[in-house]
């Protein structure tokens, strides 16, 4: 039986985030360079967007570049580049097909001006589809984003627009990227690498986190739901005890 069977509609997340990891790995077992494993994980992309939007989740992050991939060797970079773009351009008539709204967070300014040209095009032609948002964090860091909030904030108290006792929870969720997105009920990393890398730190504070051995390149539907099947069998008791949930 597929675990699609076993999902609660009614308790689905309303926010899925995925760290993508494992290409470079995927490619290397079959012999291969990393961009090949890149031009695979596409696939799993498109798989994974398109089993969120049937279910009827409303948000999607994909971890598609850190700010520390800026780091990898230049050649690895610049092919992932390419491939962003041409992926945008292929993509953007199946989202607006699908309903799905694009947007993107993380330092827009670092990437070539062709990447950023091709995602404003494709986030503006898709920006009234209101079926599910897909986020792309792209040259994304959580603390390049808390950063920027912080600094955000701050020019606020000094010209007299905020008052310091007024800052609270809120008031960084508003100066963050994410802004106005619910935080992940559910975050997934494939590869089998058990950290955050970066991604999301504010936004994960009590997010289900899933770690699957799974490449990205083999990330299915089926292993989605696999997932979400697994985080509705947990119980988020947010600091409280598991008696008073169920009184
Ligand atoms: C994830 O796969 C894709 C990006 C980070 C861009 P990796 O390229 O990190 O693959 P591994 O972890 O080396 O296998
Ligand atoms: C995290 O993957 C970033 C993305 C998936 C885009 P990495 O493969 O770069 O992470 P680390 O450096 O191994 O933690
Ligand atoms: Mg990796």
């Amino acid at each position: 039986m597929s675990f699609k069977n076993k999902i609660d509609t009614k308790r689905l997340p309303q926010h899925i985030a995925i760290i993508m990891d494992g290409n470079g790995r995927w490619a290397k077992g079959l012999g291969k360079l990393r961009v090949f494993g890149h031009q695979n994980g596409v696939t799993a992309v498109q798989q994974t967007t398109e089993a969120c939007a049937e279910l009827g989740v409303k948000y999607l992050t994909l971890y598609a570049f850190s700010t520390e991939n800026w780091n990898r060797p230049q050649l690895e970079v610049r092919a992932l580049m390419e491939l962003l773009v041409s992926t945008i351009k292929k993509e953007t008539a199946t989202l607006q097909k699908n309903n799905i709204r694009l947007i993107a967070i993380g330092n827009m300014d670092d990437l070539p001006p062709k990447c950023q040209k091709e995602l404003m095009e494709a986030i503006e032609a898709t920006k009234n589809n209101d079926r599910m948002t897909l986020v792309l964090a792209l040259s994304y860091s959580a603390k390049w984003d808390i950063l920027k909030a912080v600094k955000k904030i701050s020019e606020k108290v000094k010209n007299n627009l905020l008052d310091i006792e007024k800052i609270s929870d809120k008031t960084v969720d508003e100066n963050l990227s994410t802004a106005g997105i619910p935080h992940p009920e559910l975050m997934i990393r494939t590869s089998g690498e058990q950290r955050i890398s970066n991604f999301l730190l504010w936004e994960l504070a009590y997010s289900e986190l899933y770690f699957t051995e799974k490449l990205w390149p083999d990330f299915t539907k089926e292993e989605l739901y696999k997932a979400i099947v697994d985080y509705q069998n947990r119980e988020r008791r947010f600091g409280k005890t598991s008696e008073q949930l169920s009184s």
